[in-house]
């Protein structure tokens, strides 16, 4: 099918009150018209238009890398006239559906349903509502067929009573949407030109218009003001978080987990509560992560534990690990298998092997570290002079006394020992101790200084 997608996005947003235009607010870290370039995207268009105005250079410049064909409305006046903007860079052989920039819900699923239904005419999409105030009627004939769709402020009592509500969803070809949106009129309460009289215009036509019915309101949520916009969000982390359980993740509680990317997760995960998921994220069968963490695109293999509060971000964590609590893992950390982060450590650009241990109050960055190592509390790394970063590398089997500076560029032979509070500043051969602290010397009856009596 050539298909090409018209999303309207030119709306002002008054309700947001915000200097930011309302398609760039964000549902799960992502922004509103990203959701809909998202779900737009799966459907393989030939291209997708959309229609902007209010706020238009933030909003092209937020979504550059797009392939996009950009639209101006000048003046918003109304819906139909804003897909009769994007008409003249569609052919007539082509299938128009008609998306919203504040409507970030729809499911692929259900747009490929529409797309079906308008094989041959016109469909919209509608959706039940016990209080269907403000939304256009779904007005149909004895016999069930689509006749019309009137908005709310032009609706008599008898229409008003109607709970079938338009969604704004609409799918049909565009040799006959063309036709339809040349003869709309803005002879209505609102002076607006109305997409919706296209129905009316197509049964004139005595063309067929499929109703499509959803009963998930949360594909068809609009988004108008920033109350609407937090209920979405909380209902569509209900949904991540559905989906996660789906794929065998336990949610110690799923109203505490905010997920602003996707997770892919193997068996008997188990995620406790507060935490915030970022970017890409996978987990191997049987990870645990604590309460209140942070993960950002990282990859923690099977087995990994990450206790309470720690952070973890563009990190590589090989199986069994044990993170945290309170460890900060930094982009460019890679840990081998059963490497232990401990409390207060921070790493960055840290390559950990097999089985190393950096326990307790320490700063590990540019550096690379062999397997069998342990690092002692207070451990510093100095890789940055000013001015350049510098590397430092341990090997295998080393030991770091606690509060020891590695001024880098150095280097630590394997198996070698660096005592407690040294500040190393040259190479460190293997297997020796090395010691850079001042002497230790006892000075005997020494006498304490004494307050001057008044
Ligand atoms: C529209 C429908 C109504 C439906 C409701 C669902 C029409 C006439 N009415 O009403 O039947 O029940 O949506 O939410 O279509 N926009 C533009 N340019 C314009 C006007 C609007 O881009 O000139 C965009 C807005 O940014 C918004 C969308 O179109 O994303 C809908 O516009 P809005 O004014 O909210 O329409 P409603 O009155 O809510
Ligand atoms: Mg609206």
């Amino acid at each position: 099918m050539n298909l090409h997608i018209v999303i309207l996005a030119a709306g002002a947003g008054t309700r947001m009150k915000s200097a930011q235009p309302k398609v760039l607010h964000c549902l799960a870290g992502r922004p509103l018209l990203g959701h809909v370039l998202h779900t737009a995207q799966s459907l393989t268009p030939a291209q997708i238009h959309v229609v902007y105005g209010h706020g238009g250079d933030m909003v092209r410049s937020e979504f550059a890398g797009y392939d996009l064909n950009w639209v101006l409305q000048d003046q918003q006046l109304g819906t139909g006239h804003a897909v009769q903007q994007a008409m003249p860079a569609i052919p007539d052989e082509a299938h128009v559906l008609v998306l919203y920039g504040d409507v970030p819900g729809l499911q692929p699923d259900t747009a490929k349903e529409l797309l079906r239904a308008a094989a041959d005419g016109l469909s919209i999409l509608t959706v039940h509502m016990e209080d269907p105030s403000g939304y256009g009627r779904i007005i149909r004939s004895t016999d069930g067929t689509v006749q019309a769709i009137v908005e709310h402020k032009d609706a008599d009592p008898l229409q008003l009573s109607v709970q079938e509500v338009n969604t704004g969803f609409m799918a049909a070809p565009a040799k006959q949407l063309r036709n339809w949106l040349g003869q709309l009129s803005c002879n209505n309460a609102q002076g607006e030109y109305y997409l919706t009289d296209c129905v009316a215009l197509a049964r004139a036509d005595e063309q067929m218009v499929e109703a499509v019915q959803t009963a998930d309101h949360m594909q068809v949520q609009g988004v108008n003001d920033r109350v609407q916009l937090a209920d979405l969000e909380r209902r569509f982390q209900r949904r991540c978080a559905e989906t996660l359980m789906r794929q065998g993740v336990t949610l110690a509680d799923p109203h505490r987990l905010d997920l602003r990317g996707s997770v892919k997760a193997g068996e008997d995960c188990f995620i406790d509560v507060n935490c915030v998921i970022e970017g890409e994220v996978q987990l191997g069968a049987g990870v645990r992560i604590g309460p209140h963490c942070v993960l950002r695109n990282c990859t923690l293999e099977e087995g990994v534990e990450v206790k309470a509060f720690s952070h973890i971000e563009g990190a590589q964590l090989g199986a069994h690990c044990v993170i945290g609590p309170y460890a900060r893992l930094r982009p460019g950390t890679k840990l081998a298998e059963q490497v232990r982060v401990g409390n207060f450590v921070e790493t960055k650009k840290a390559e950990v092997g097999k089985g190393s241990k950096i326990n307790h109050l320490s700063y590990v960055g540019d550096a690379q570290l062999g397997s069998g190592v342990n690092v002692g509390a207070g451990t510093i790394t100095c890789n940055y002079d000013g001015a350049n970063k510098h590397q430092t590398h341990i090997g295998n089997d080393a030991f770091i006394g606690s509060n020891s500076a590695l001024v880098a560029p150095v280097s630590i032979g394997t198996g070698a020992t660096i005592a407690a509070g040294s500040t190393i500043t040259k190479d460190a051969p293997e297997n020796a101790l090395t010691v850079a602290r001042t002497k230790q010397r006892s000075i005997a009856d020494w006498a304490r200084p004494q307050k001057k009596l008044k």
